[in-house]
């Protein structure tokens, strides 16, 4: 595996592929590697001739310097994580200079108003940070394909945007959320967990499941009830649990016939924010 750390041989490397025809499958990433990841190469290795990573902890998607200086930074074990996984063929490291030469400024993109919905209204800007930093990365990249997990669903809708929006020919694949044995959805933010609070936290993935049986069953208003009342009953604080439209992202208050929905859930354990989602079937 190649490890750049700057762009312009990072870019000489991206032309070598780009001149022999090479199909690039690319997963960005910002670092703390985890099973979670190693999903998204397995996935991209199987339909690609190269797979190429990165690691880049974005500030501009950042709302909170606390968050942003308390989130992981893991490089040299990540890179022997990639190693041994030997499913990625480059892994580009770059530095802030290299994705925001002109300064750390965020793009504004109108992605048809699902940024304001759930992670946009609870963490103004941070999708112009996300979109900024990947059209920055799809540009110097050159994917065919990219890979984003589902357990960021709403990131990921957002890239399916920001790809229509700037007519890139980039195939975008959702792939599915990788759980700890426990159903904790796997994520970097998990190793700021203590042990009691990793274990208390699979609550999370139990309620999704029973809201799943409630699905069509019980009334929204009801599921919301009942879910916060499973939160009052735990040192977790919900932040948010709704049930969404999957095309629009806007939260529904009742089940039409030909839709389909998926439950998103924000849980704060200590001072770790931890989101999930389940598709409801
Ligand atoms: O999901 C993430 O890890 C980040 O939001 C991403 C897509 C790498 C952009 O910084």
């Amino acid at each position: 595996m190649q490890v750049f750390y700057d762009k312009q041989s990072f870019s000489n490397y991206i032309i070598r592929q780009k001149k022999e025809n090479k199909i690039i499958g690319f997963a960005p990433t910002m670092g703390a590697l985890h099973a979670g990841h190693i999903s998204l190469y397995q996935e991209a290795r199987q339909e690609n001739d190269i797979v190429v990573s990165s690691i880049f902890v974005n500030p501009t998607q950042f709302n909170n310097l606390e968050d942003l200086e308390k989130y992981p930074r893991t490089v040299e074990d990540d890179i022997k994580k990639l190693e041994t996984s030997k499913l990625v063929d480059a892994v580009y490291i770059p530095k802030v200079e290299d994705i925001y030469p002109n300064g750390m400024k965020k793009k504004h993109y109108d992605f048809g108003g699902i940024e304001n919905e759930m992670e946009g209204a609870a963490r103004p800007g941070h999708f112009d940070g996300v979109g900024t930093v990947v059209e920055e990365l799809f540009l110097q990249v050159e994917p065919d394909n990219a890979y984003f997990g589902e357990k960021d669903f709403q990131q990921l809708k957002i890239i399916e945007k920001l790809v229509d929006i700037l007519n890139l020919n980039i195939k975008i694949h959702g792939v599915k959320i990788h759980r700890e044995e426990s159903g904790l959805a796997m994520s970097s933010r998990n190793m700021r967990l203590s042990d009691t609070e990793k274990k208390a936290s699979s609550v999370i993935y139990k309620t999704l499941k029973k809201v799943n049986d409630w699905f069509r069953v019980v009334s929204i208003p009801e599921i919301k009830k009942r879910v916060e009342e499973i939160f009052q009953q735990n040192e977790m604080k919900l932040e948010y649990f709704l049930i969404a439209d999957e095309g629009t992202l806007k939260e529904v208050d009742f089940f039409s016939k030909d839709k389909s929905y998926r439950a998103f859930i924000v849980v704060n354990v200590g001072k770790v924010r931890l989101i999930d989602n389940m598709h409801l079937e």
